[in-house]
């Protein structure tokens, strides 16, 4: 093996650690936490259909080109880009890809520590039995609390960020390797007791045909470009996350009792860490809207969506503390894992300039505490503040989830089609059926560039011109708002008679119906 191919900083032990890491970064927030919250604020079915093709066909040719090109660079992504760019005999200015994934890494990595930190506090709030009985009102209240307060937010968030500051900085092969073995099994198992624990409530079939029911009527400009940064996002791609990991994959595997080596497929690891992500994604949703439904709680009540759903869900279920605790423990870790992905490619490429790990990691560390507190205030002391699409907090996870990812993404691919060398690209990814090369080149030479593009440009016009965009007068869109109200007033009846099925079947049993009828608290079994 030539001696470029030997990664600076480490590698894998095999191609199943490989997979754990990379679910970990790609299982984490966005799926328990942001995508039950966008869909619900873009109309359900639809938006999910579209997020799924994403993942299909563009999320997964652009997972498979990270991989390929940060194992063939053995670098952190900035230096594996320039690294190939030099061999393909191209300028190294593509190398500028990988500096705008370090300024995306740092834009997310200081909301995401601000969110991750409200499930670290619902660790607490869960393990002092916080949410036994509650309603639905005083759940949103008790969230509305800890968003009004900024010093307890503080706390959470430094909490979170010298986490993972802390893992990242020992390097994440060690800790990381031990840590995602055991917590992601564990979450997918919670994940199927909150599902079963939704398919018992009376909103479940509601709450279901809400996320797979495809009404194309709900999905406007703004819908489309939000599936988009979402597939980008779950799979951490766009900023070269999975690249860096990639880095570290080893191109065989030891075949078991002494057995001949393996080549490690790029392209089957990466379906498979798709496929789970979407998984954890679904699954999440299917928890939560039928609590949603059978609550009377509003589909687009936006981030704060999990944290008021599920307390119900522990609040009522036998076991509730246990399972509660369980839960948010396994969601900070899954954040955890994906915000140590967040921080590797920056202090890899920091290492790489001479700096020793332990420093990068403080000083990335602390350039995204710092712009966290933006994110921190921007649910209390600045939350009137609000520019372009709203809050601070809005403006940054717009900007670095919605634009930046894709864009970088779009990049990537263009990289990996048509400036890295071919063969270079053909050799690496080593796939068994060339047919099958030949639709991942395609895909992402021309498509996946295409479709994110025109998605974009769509969208774009959408907000700048709405009403040239629909191309016909006032009145239709007027109609069509009209069309929207009824058929949001037709889920709210919807969702009353639900309300009243339960009320009737249950007088004020298990499931509280409405905010004010349920202050009779209930305490499950087993506590
Ligand atoms: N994929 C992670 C999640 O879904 C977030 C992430 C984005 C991580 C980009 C790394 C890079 O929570």
């Amino acid at each position: 093996m030539k001696q470029e191919n030997k990664p600076v900083h480490g590698m894998w032990a095999n191609r199943w650690v490989f997979i754990l890491a990379a679910t970990g970064s790609a299982v984490g927030l966005g799926n328990i936490w942001r995508f039950p919250y966008i869909t619900g604020e873009n109309g359900g079915g639809a938006f999910v259909l579209l997020y799924l093709l994403c993942i299909a066909v563009v999320g997964v040719p652009i997972m498979a080109a990270e991989v390929m090109i940060g194992r063939k660079g053995g670098m952190s992504p900035i230096n594996s880009m320039r690294k190939l760019a030099l061999d393909s005999k191209v300028s190294q200015r593509w190398s500028g890809i990988g500096h705008m994934g370090v300024l995306s890494a740092f834009l997310i990595l200081s909301f995401y520590s601000v969110v991750a930190s409200w499930a670290l506090y619902y660790v607490w709030e869960s393990v002092i039995g916080g949410f036994q009985g509650i309603t639905a009102a005083e759940s949103g209240a008790r969230f509305d609390a800890l968003l009004a307060d900024p010093w307890l937010m503080m706390g959470c968030h430094t909490l979170f960020m010298v986490l993972t500051m802390v893992v990242v900085g020992r390097g994440v092969k060690g800790g990381l390797e031990k840590a995602v073995e055991i917590l992601m099994p564990l979450l997918f198992v919670l994940l199927v007791v909150l599902v079963g624990y939704a398919a018992t409530t009376p909103g479940f079939k509601q709450g279901v045909s809400f996320l797979f029911a495809f009404d194309f009527s709900k999905l406007n400009g703004q819908a489309v470009i939000t599936a988009v940064g979402q597939a980008f996002f779950t799979l951490s791609l766009g900023m070269g996350a999975i690249m860096a990991y990639g880095a570290y994959m080893p191109r065989e595997t030891v075949g078991k009792k002494g057995g001949k080596p393996q080549p490690v497929s790029i392209m089957s690891t990466v379906i498979i860490i798709a496929l789970l992500d979407t998984l954890v994604a679904l699954g999440s949703g299917v928890a939560m809207f039928p609590l949603i439904f059978s609550n009377g709680l509003e589909v687009g009540q936006g981030p704060g969506m999990m944290f008021v759903t599920l307390p119900l869900a522990f609040g009522q279920m036998p076991g509730g503390v246990l399972f509660g605790t369980l839960f948010f423990v396994l969601v900070v870790s899954a954040a955890w894992s994906s915000s140590i992905s967040l921080g590797e490619p920056v202090v890899a490429w920091l290492v790489e300039r001479g700096l020793g790990r332990g420093k990068a990691a403080a000083l990335v560390g602390l350039g995204a505490w710092l712009l966290g507190i933006g994110s921190v205030l921007s649910f209390n002391l600045w939350k009137d503040h609000t520019f372009l699409v709203g809050t601070f907090f809005d403006n940054v996870e717009f900007l670095s989830t919605t634009v930046m990812l894709p864009l970088g993404g779009v990049l990537i691919a263009i990289f990996a089609g048509w400036v890295m060398k071919e063969t270079h690209a053909r050799k690496e990814l080593a796939m068994k059926s060339f047919p099958l090369y030949l639709v991942w080149r395609a895909l992402v030479r021309i498509f996946s560039p295409a479709a994110v593009i025109a998605l974009f440009t769509y969208t774009i016009w959408k907000m700048v011109f709405p009403d040239e965009a629909v191309a016909a007068p006032e009145p239709v869109a007027q109609e069509q708002v009209e069309a929207a109200d009824s058929a949001a007033a037709q889920e709210e009846s919807e969702a009353a008679e639900v309300i009243e099925a339960v009320e009737q079947e249950q007088g004020e049993a298990d499931v509280p119906a409405a905010p004010a009828e349920s202050d009779v608290p209930v305490v499950p079994e087993g506590q």
